[in-house]
Order: structure tokens, then sequence, then C-alpha cells
């Protein structure tokens, strides 16, 4: 299989010209103006472009979170332009991890809880939700502060529960709104370390959306999107891993998807 090629069996996400609007009359943001974009089983895609560029949109429809207005989208072999909005609630609790670029924590909740909510979303007991959210703000290094309000956690403490969270029901999809944007190169580059390793296991797929180039070197391949479209898709180039300023990781290995 080649990264130009991806067979339609190994395809995670499909869309085509996918288009959403915000607004009305005179005032309306064209967000997407024909988004085309595939994600494959097992793939690191990194998406980039500009402020406003319609990349949060992008994401957010394949998320389920955010509905197109048209074009087409088939996610995990679900066609979301065409699901319930019950079909699609389950559709996320059961299949996608989503770190919102405002992290989205529920204030009243200790980290702990935050974490746990899209266990005890899928049944499990409030017991063992709770001892596997402990154990994945463990790997994103916040052991100690499994009880702290989100309001007394600092940013890049935020971002890395909300990053636990994402991962805690180890979703087919994850998706991911700048999560390195609060943290140090370190931390930064230990949180991609993690997430790769979970969120790609077992086939699965995980989309960054970043401005952040130190950890360009993670991407199997890079999405560039100006205006509501996608307008080049390619492996990581020599600017961008020059720009990371690291070794490639996944750019560079041969098993690639
Ligand atoms: N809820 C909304 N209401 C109105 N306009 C919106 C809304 N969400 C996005 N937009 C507009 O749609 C366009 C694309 O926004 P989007 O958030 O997708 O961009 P982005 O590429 O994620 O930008 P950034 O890098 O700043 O996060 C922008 O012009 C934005 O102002
Ligand atoms: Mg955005």
């Amino acid at each position: 299989m080649t990264l130009g090629s991806i067979s339609t069996a190994a395809r995670a996400v499909s869309c085509r010209g996918l288009t959403k609007s915000f607004g009305s009359g005179n005032v309306q943001a064209r967000a997407l103006q024909g988004a085309t974009l595939d994600v494959s089983a097992g793939e690191l895609l990194m998406l980039v472009g500009p402020s406003g560029c319609g990349k949060t949109t992008l994401i957010s429809i394949i998320a389920g979170v955010l509905d197109a207005d048209g074009g087409e989208c088939q996610v995990l072999g679900h066609d979301l332009m065409h699901l319930t909005p019950g079909q699609k609630t389950a559709f996320r609790s059961q299949s996608i991890g989503f770190v919102f670029q405002s992290y989205n924590l529920i204030p009243p909740l200790s980290a702990s809880d935050n974490v746990a909510l899209p266990l005890l979303i899928r049944g499990v007991p409030a017991r063992d939700a709770n001892a596997r959210a402990n154990d994945m703000l463990a790997k994103v290094g916040l052991a100690d502060r499994v009880a702290s309000l989100p309001g007394d956690l600092s940013g890049g403490q935020q971002q890395r529960v909300a990053i636990a969270r994402a991962l805690v029901h180890r979703p087919a999809l994850v998706v991911c709104d700048e999560p390195t944007s609060a943290l140090d190169h370190r931390t930064g580059h230990a949180l991609m370390e993690l997430l790769s390793d979970v969120a790609l296991a077992e086939g699965r797929s995980l989309i960054v959306v970043t401005h952040d180039a130190r950890i360009f070197g993670f991407a199997h391949r890079m999405a560039e999107m100006d205006d509501g479209r996608v307008v080049h898709v390619g492996r990581p180039n020599a600017e961008q891993l020059q720009a990371a300023a690291l070794t490639p990781h996944a750019a560079l290995k041969e098993a690639a998807p």
C-alpha cells in the first residue's frame, strides 16, 4: 500500500467536498469550501494552516461534534451525513477521543472524574472508571493531581487532563486540536510519544491540528489547509522536519501506512 493510494478498506476517514458556513446573510463565514481528506488506519496525520482556515471546523465534523452543510464524510465505516443525532452521540462516545482547543473540562469535577467520564458514559462502574482514569493521568504526569479541580491546574496541566480524557476509552480515532500549545518542549514531546503509542495502537488513527513545528517529526503525513480547503497532503517535507529540530520519528519509518 502506498501513501498516495490508500485502499478503501484501510481508510479510517474519507471526506469529500465538505462545506460549512457560520452566520447568515452578509455576515457569513465560509469556514469550509470543499475540504477533502483521507486518513488511513494506523496513521498520524497532522493538519496545519493559517488561523481561521477551517482546521477546527473540519476536525469537529470528522469527530461528529459539528454537522457539515454539504459533501461526504465517512468515518470508521459510518456515513456521518446520514446519522440521526442519537446515532451520532453513540458514534462519538464509542469511537472518538477529542482534545478541544479550549480543553472543555468540567469545572466542578476533579481531574480524575473528568477523565473517567467517557468510561462512565460507556457503562464502566465508577470505581473501575476512576482507577483507569488515574492510571491515564499518571501516564500524562499528573499522578499527584487526580483530585484537583481544573481551575486549580495550570493551562498545561489542564491540557494534559484533556488528553488523558481523550485516550482513556481507547477510541478508534483520536482528534486533537493544538494538543501541545500550552506545553514546554519536553512535556510536549513526551505527550506526543504517549499519543502516538496509545492512540495509534492496533490500527487506530490520530489527527493532530497544530501550529507547533517542534512536533512535525511525529507525523506520517501533513495536510495543509488554506481558505476552507485541504490544498496539499504529503509526508513532512525537509523544511518542516528542519523546523521540528528533532529526530524524525514516524515520518521516516519504512512501515508508515
Ligand atoms: N461558531 C462559529 N460562529 C461563527 N463563525 C465561526 C464559528 N466557528 C468558526 N467560525 C469561522 O470559521 C472560520 C474557520 O474557523 P476555524 O475555527 O475552523 O479555524 P482554525 O483554522 O481552527 O483557526 P485557528 O488556527 O485560529 O484555531 C473562521 O473564519 C471563523 O471565524
Ligand atoms: Mg482552531
